[in-house]
């Protein structure tokens, strides 16, 4: 039962490493066969070196055209033969190609409640909308920006004094639980899209 994970990630990698830390202590029944990264700099790099998993770099500067890259990507992400993609910290817009490709079988976490706050910035569109509660999201990706049939969230409470960043720790913390439940459950076959609902079974 058990699967091939791969992770694209831009950046700091902390997603990537909760995944990691899941595999490893047997809570998610899965191998994660590769890091996919658009940013030769990302410092989720060195977490992949450090786990032993191979890294592939699209790097998104050398390419002349967004079209170009997206092609590279969509090579790269066949090539690994995966049975899940999970976006964790993707700094990216995915292409409708790849999309179609791997729909129902590519996940992206977002730190808001989706439907609210989407995009860029989900933990200051919160504080500026004024809410009490806030979260994160994990759902399956489609054509729409952060808009796919949702899997898992989790909230957290708003607090009086709060910025971005004590926002952000906050979240953070209820992203690293989601994202490796949300892959179990896939893992375990346990998830069925039924329009814009995800059903666990
Ligand atoms: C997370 O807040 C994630 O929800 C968002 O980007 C951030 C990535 O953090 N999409 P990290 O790279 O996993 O530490």
């Amino acid at each position: 039962m058990t699967k091939r994970i791969a992770v694209l990630a831009s950046g700091r990698g902390s997603n990537f490493q909760a995944v990691i830390d899941a595999i490893r202590e047997g809570m998610v029944p899965a191998e994660c066969v590769a890091l996919i990264t658009d940013n030769p700099q990302a410092y989720a790099i060195g977490r992949a070196r450090a786990a032993e998993i191979p890294v592939m770099v699209v790097e998104y500067d050398s390419f002349s055209a967004r079209e170009a890259y997206e092609r590279a990507l969509l090579s790269v992400m066949q090539q690994c033969n995966a049975d899940l993609f999970v976006l964790a910290g993707y700094m990216r817009i995915v292409g409708n190609e790849i999309v179609q490709a791997f729909f129902g079988r590519m996940i992206n976490i977002h730190p808001a409640l989706l439907p609210a706050f989407p995009g860029l910035h989900g933990q200051r569109q919160a504080l500026l909308h004024g809410v009490k509660v806030s979260g994160c999201t994990v759902h399956f990706v489609d054509e729409n920006l952060d808009g796919g049939p949702v899997i898992v969230q989790r909230c957290v409470p708003v607090l009086e004094g709060d910025d971005e960043d004590t926002l952000a720790v906050r979240i953070l913390k209820q992203e690293h639980r989601c994202l490796p439940e949300a892959i179990r459950l896939f893992c375990e076959g346990r998830l069925h899209i039924e329009g814009r609902t995800v059903r666990i079974v």
